[in-house]
């Protein structure tokens, strides 16, 4: 066995030198926790004594040692004090700190492999030189490319069981290469090794005279580091808002955990998709001093200096940004599928974005390979179980994301069905709409729309009035309900044709899949808008209060309205960014007063004829 040169050994702990995730995959067996175990003993992370004891442990129990046990009896001292999981273990060498993980080979652990690869930078794929290339290694290796993991190094290991033969070793990178090159993936090194015997690992093997490349760990030391998240675009994810509880304090504070980039009081900040903007007023965290700055990686909560009702999931960005994240609601998407049932397109499934949730339909799938097979398949209209694909979806609202190349953070999803997470992706575009499921959906409806043989004239003719929609929003108060439920008694009171219901009262029969906050309001929105379109259509006032409504809200229940029309109130402050409201009352002294502003307005639309007060 070779030593290792002192210079190539750190001596401290884990400091804060730089630090690097990387993932090391491949199939079963090929020696992935042996390449790990051999990492940790060689560059001296073990403890004193560590690996004698292992190996004595192996001699006492007549069992044949295995590096891949230091793995094992590492992880208590590992873990201390840091929160890891199983599946990662920590070396270091003078230039930098790494992470490893290990992600399973086996077919059913692949999307662990999803959300272990996703936060490595850097790849080691390892194929066992005397089996030769197996299904996972061609699943592994696209799926490294599809994850965006640029910096990958093939290691052929157990170059001892084929007698380090340097023609097994070219075959086999002629062969991989080939592979590699078809997933337009290029410049990746080859080192040969024996995991088990040392050979180049950490120093340059003398059984294999014909190599003169990278060691593995050189090759580790010489991947790029990405910039640090700090220094990138600032990207909060809003994760909850919690009001204070103190009477009479209305402030809140907006929540959650720093996705990239950093933030200091006083600078401006824009949420995204609702486009509401305000200023950083303080920076609260958990059990530390009061801060001025905070950035990436670091749970915090912003208070701000003005008063904003938002929603979880929105995306706070720095206002005067030059990298601002995409809005839209249409994108396209490198997915892996580990789904039990096949993702299909008339199904409405959860998308996980940061903390965004919201419904999300596949639009189209534009290719699809099996992933081991890597047969192409264009003709595919939807995504099998193991399936890599490039799909275009839909989300029921916009939502703000950035591209995987942008950031990585904000570029990244998962897709939920049935409570389980079924595939994983990356953003590669945001599309421009042309035509949206929704707007389709309308067309569809009216199409079949079965009308009876009265029409609209006659109903107004006998209710003496129009029918209308109308929709109170503002920021949550008292005084919208108040008004919306007076207008309904003295509209009724002069024999008009009305009805107020709640956004609330809608809630019976949600599906229990959609009970998270932000899902539950977009169904509610939905089924609220395909109701009006029913209500109004039978000659109704109908009238309804929501709470925060924003300014897609509105959007989404104009369009399910159509073709019949909307007319939008707003009380106190509006909430709403772009969208005018038909008429906006901003200070309630008295409800009648209010009231008869909305009566005008419906006179002014001419929903109402003559109305004598
Ligand atoms: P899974 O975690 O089950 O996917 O396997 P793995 O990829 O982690 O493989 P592991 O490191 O456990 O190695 C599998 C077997 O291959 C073990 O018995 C190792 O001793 C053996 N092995 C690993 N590296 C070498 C090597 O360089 N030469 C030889 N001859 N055997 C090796
Ligand atoms: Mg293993």
């Amino acid at each position: 066995m070779k030593r290792l040169g002192a210079t190539d050994i750190c001596e401290e702990n884990m400091t804060d030198k730089e630090q690097m995730n990387i993932v090391i995959v491949g199939h079963v067996d090929h020696g992935k926790s042996t390449v790990i175990g051999r990492l940790l003993a060689d560059t001296g992370t073990l403890p004193q004594g560590k690996l004698e004891f292992v190996k004595q442990m192996c001699l006492k129990n007549a069992k044949p040692f295995e590096y891949a046990f230091l793995l094992d009896a590492l992880k208590d001292e590992q873990s201390q004090g840091i929160t890891i999981d199983t599946a990662r273990s920590f070396f270091k060498t003078k230039k930098r700190d790494y992470i490893i993980i290990d992600a399973p080979g086996h077919i059913e652990f692949l999307k662990n492999m999803i959300t272990g690869a996703a936060r490595a930078e850097a790849a080691l794929l390892v194929i066992d030189a005397k089996e030769g290339i197996k299904e996972n290694s061609r699943r592994h290796g696209y799926l490294l490319s599809m994850l965006g993991i640029k910096q990958v190094a093939i290691l052929v290991n157990k170059m001892d069981l084929v007698d380090f033969s340097e023609e097994v070793f070219e075959a086999l990178k002629k062969e991989y290469t080939t592979f590699l090159n078809k997933i337009d993936v290029r410049d990746v090194d080859f080192i040969p090794i024996s995991a088990r015997e040392g050979d180049n690992l950490v120093t340059l093997s003398g059984n294999m005279r014909w190599y003169s490349g990278m060691t593995v760990l050189s090759k580790l030391d010489n991947f790029v580091h990405e910039a640090p998240d700090e220094q990138k675009s600032f990207r909060f994810p809003v994760q909850d808002i919690y009001k204070f509880t103190r009477e009479e304090d209305d402030r809140r504070i907006i929540a959650g955990t720093i996705a990239a980039g950093s933030i200091g009081i006083g600078d401006n900040v824009l949420f995204l998709p609702s486009r509401k903007n305000s200023r950083i007023k303080s920076i609260e965290s958990f059990n530390t001093e009061k801060k001025e700055m905070a950035s990436a990686g670091e749970a915090v909560g912003f208070t701000l200096e003005t008063q904003l009702y938002i929603r979880s999931g929105e995306l706070m960005v720095l206002e005067n940004s030059s990298h601002l994240p995409k809005i839209g609601n249409r994108f396209k998407a490198n997915i892996f599928w580990v789904g039990r049932a096949p993702m299909i397109m008339d199904k409405t499934y959860k998308l996980k974005l940061a903390a965004t949730r919201a419904s999300v339909r596949l639009v189209e799938v534009k290719q699809s390979l099996d992933a081991s097979e890597l047969t192409t398949v264009n003709t595919k209209k939807q995504v099998d179980r193991h399936d890599v694909a490039e799909c275009v979806f839909e989300t029921a609202k916009p939502i703000a994301f950035d591209t995987i190349e942008d950031l990585e953070a904000t570029g990244r999803f998962v897709i939920v069905d049935n409570y389980e997470i079924a595939g994983g992706g990356i953003v590669i575009e945001n599309i421009q709409e042309n035509e949206s499921i929704l707007k389709q959906h309308i067309k569809d409806r009216e199409n079949i729309w079965d009308k009876g043989f009265i029409d609209t004239i006659e109903r107004e003719k006998r209710n003496k009035h129009k029918s209308k929609f109308v929709v109170f929003v503002g920021v949550e108060n008292a005084a919208k309900q108040s008004i919306a439920k007076q207008l309904e008694r003295e509209l009724f009171d002069k024999d008009h044709n009305v009805y107020y219901m709640g956004l609330s009262s809608i809630d019976h029969g949600l599906d229990a899949d959609i009970k998270s906050y932000d899902l539950n309001m977009e169904e509610k929105v939905r089924r609220l808008g395909e109701l009006a379109r029913i209500l109004t259509d039978t000659g109704l006032i109908f009238i309804t209060t929501i709470d925060n409504a924003d300014d897609y809200d509105i959007e989404i229940l104009k369009l399910l309205s159509e073709p019949n029309e909307i007319s939008v109130v707003s009380v106190g402050e509006s909430g709403l960014v772009k969208f005018k409201p038909d008429l906006e009352i901003k200070e309630v002294s008295n409800t009648e007063e209010a009231v008869k502003k909305v009566i005008n307005l419906l006179m002014h639309k001419e929903v109402i004829l003559e109305y004598y007060l």
